[in-house]
């Protein structure tokens, strides 16, 4: 029996939310349905909440340091969860994935290299290179017959030619875990041509029920010695307003480079709420995770068993995130009609495709992180302004 309540209905106006408070900016309209910005409408684990209430009730909010606790409950979270065995001093923190990744450029590529990226894919993986002059290098996936797969004669042709291959893995928006086989195939390149590898794997909790997220660095000490794999509490436990994240560097090189940046910015410090969050959700979160995606799922299947009935907006299967890949291309519609008949008709904010970059047109990415209702909501309103049948 379900322990955690995820149908709850929570208020977030007027608590700066990006997702809420924020909707009139971006959409020029304050009362649709927000299904943008990957946080989740469900309460934060009240393990989580109580930690930090505790905490807060202590007088003093002074200048604190991450405890080897805290190491401790990162290191047997991945190996509980991802079977990856890591060592406490690999942990090196960050403030948050994108800044992580940033750094990561900043400190282990010179202007004018070339990162390899593969969209549709994150938005800020295209700025994080062009903001830093290096040089963005696209290896796009490819979308057959609903399933999205690698290019590598085109990937190790983009990888001949770069220093840093940014991986999205879960990837978002395509919902793909990358399989055992992929993750090597892509490693063995990047090792042949001697290109470092940023495996984001922020999404790497968020697993739908019966699949399973394989780590790069896992798969080998040669594969590890060439990889920054970027994990975080935030999307996991419904904290990103914390701003508390690592980087797993095993490499010592790589990782004297990389720590060397944070601290020469007196970044390491972090916050002291977020590092109370993140153990406490690393040491008791487990059930509260597989109850999430179990809710997750049900979303998902809601959501694709109406659309696919009702309109021509077909869903891309997933096997991970709680975000959700739709394909227009059936509705014959152009990106612009998609996007005002979405926020003028059906009044749902959904993240627009091309955003994504190369792959990106005429898809949506809706988040489903949301009680039922709201989801139901949501679908109810898609489905009458693009219903055909
Ligand atoms: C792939 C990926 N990386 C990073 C982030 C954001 O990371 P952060 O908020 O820790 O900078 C997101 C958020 O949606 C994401 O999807």
């Amino acid at each position: 029996m379900a322990h955690y309540d995820f149908d709850k209905i929570i208020n977030r106006n007027q608590t700066d939310s990006v997702k809420y408070d924020l909707r009139n900016w971006y959409f020029k309209s304050d009362d649709l349905l927000p299904m943008w910005v990957a946080d989740m409408d469900f309460e934060t684990p009240d393990f989580i909440r109580e930690a930090v209430a505790t905490r807060a009730r202590h007088p003093i909010y002074g200048y604190s340091f991450r405890s080897q606790s805290y190491a401790d409950s990162i290191r047997e979270w991945v190996e509980r969860r991802h079977q990856w065995t890591i060592q406490n001093d690999w942990c090196v923190f960050s403030p948050g994935i994108v800044p992580a990744f940033n750094f990561a450029i900043l400190t282990l590529t010179k202007p004018g290299d070339g990162v390899l990226i593969q969209p549709p894919v994150y938005f800020p993986f295209f700025s994080s290179v062009t903001d830093h002059h290096r040089k963005l290098l696209q290896n796009q996936l490819v979308y057959n017959q609903g399933i999205y797969e690698i290019d590598f004669d085109d990937f190790e042709k983009k990888a001949s030619q770069a220093s840093m291959f940014l991986l999205s893995n879960p990837h978002n928006p395509v919902g793909r875990i990358w399989n055992e086989a992929e993750l090597r195939r892509m490693a063995d390149i990047c090792r042949k041509h001697g290109v470092i590898i940023v495996s984001d794997e922020i999404h790497n909790d968020l697993i739908l029920p019966g699949s399973k997220h394989v780590v790069m660095a896992g798969l080998s000490p040669e594969i590890a010695d060439i990889t920054l794999t970027c994990i975080a509490p935030s999307k996991t436990f419904n904290m990103a307003g914390l701003a508390t994240s690592s980087v797993i560097i095993s490499n010592v090189e790589l990782r004297e480079k990389y720590a060397g940046f944070i601290n020469a910015l007196h970044l390491s410090g972090g916050n002291l709420f977020g590092a109370v969050a993140s153990e406490a959700g690393y040491r008791r979160g487990d059930r509260w995770v597989d109850e999430l995606m179990q809710y997750v799922q049900q979303n998902i299947y809601l959501l694709k068993n109406q659309l696919e009935e009702l309109t021509d907006i077909r869903v891309v299967d997933s096997q991970a995130t709680y975000m959700v890949w739709l394909d227009f291309l059936k509705t014959g519609l152009d990106d612009e009609a998609i996007k005002m008949k979405l926020i003028h008709e059906a009044k749902v904010g959904l993240s627009h495709g091309p955003t994504f970059g190369p792959g990106g047109e005429r898809f949506q990415r809706i988040n489903l992180a949301a009680p039922r209702k709201l989801v139901e909501e949501a679908v109810s309103r898609m489905s009458a302004t693009f219903k055909c049948r």
